[in-house]
């Protein structure tokens, strides 16, 4: 059976959003395509994850000195953990976020720091590092304001490209990235732009392999 983790980037209802919809639109088409395929939605403003702050530091360096944790400080690591388990545990993880200020909203970082575990998703070794959670698809969607795929402004695009870079530091090198561009340079133009995004969307999750049922 495929696991599929949807993640979702953004503090909007999915109706809102064109990067909910779209990131929807490729989950929806995969699924009936592969009818063994199991789907698990991770909205990241909705559930528990940890930032990495003091009471994080603080347990990790517990941890190291094997001192009995605080209850919030076991919390949080718990929850951390579950959550790089739930990763490596995916065969297939779909990204949907839009563009804010050039790069993903905080939340889809704070997911990145929770997933990036020296030992369990990369290691480090006297060759450099090496990804660990190898054997995965990725599929990022994501809506902009502007168009930074093309153009002068490419190089302040810090969205995709980083969580393309992220994930391939952690093993995942097949990584597809599907945009919706310039959705409010013309707000009339907006539905139409995510139809054609959709199209491509679904014919992406079409071409997948389809998975063994068992
Ligand atoms: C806080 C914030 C920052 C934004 N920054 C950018 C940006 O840097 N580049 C861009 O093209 N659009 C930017 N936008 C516009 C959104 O990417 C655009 O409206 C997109 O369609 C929103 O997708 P959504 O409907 O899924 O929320 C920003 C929007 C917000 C709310």
């Amino acid at each position: 059976m495929t696991k599929v983790l949807f993640v979702k980037g953004n503090p909007k209802s999915t109706e809102q959003s064109y990067s909910l919809r779209l990131g929807q639109s490729f989950v929806d088409v995969y699924a009936a395509e592969n009818p063994g395929a199991q789907v698990t939605e991770l909205d990241l403003y909705e559930s528990n994850i940890p930032l990495i702050d003091a009471e994080v530091m603080t347990a990790w360096g517990k941890l190291a000195q094997q001192s009995e944790l605080s209850h919030h400080e076991a919390a949080k690591v718990l929850r951390l953990g579950e959550l790089v388990d739930q990763f490596l545990d995916s065969d297939v993880i779909v990204f949907a976020a839009p563009m804010w200020n050039f790069g993903y909203p905080p939340m889809v970082k704070a997911y990145m720091d929770a997933i990036a575990v020296a030992g369990k998703t990369f290691q480090y070794t006297a060759t450099g590092p090496v990804g660990l959670a190898v054997g995965k698809k990725a599929f990022i969607t994501e809506a902009r304001g502007g168009v930074w795929s093309a153009g002068p402004m490419v190089s302040m695009e810090h969205s995709q490209s980083h969580l393309r870079a992220f994930l391939g530091f952690l093993g995942v090198t097949d990584v597809q990235v599907l945009l919706a561009e310039g959705l409010n340079f013309d707000p009339s133009k907006g539905e139409e732009i995510l139809a054609e995004a959709v199209a491509r969307a679904q014919q992406a999750a079409k071409a997948q392999p389809v998975a063994a049922t068992v």
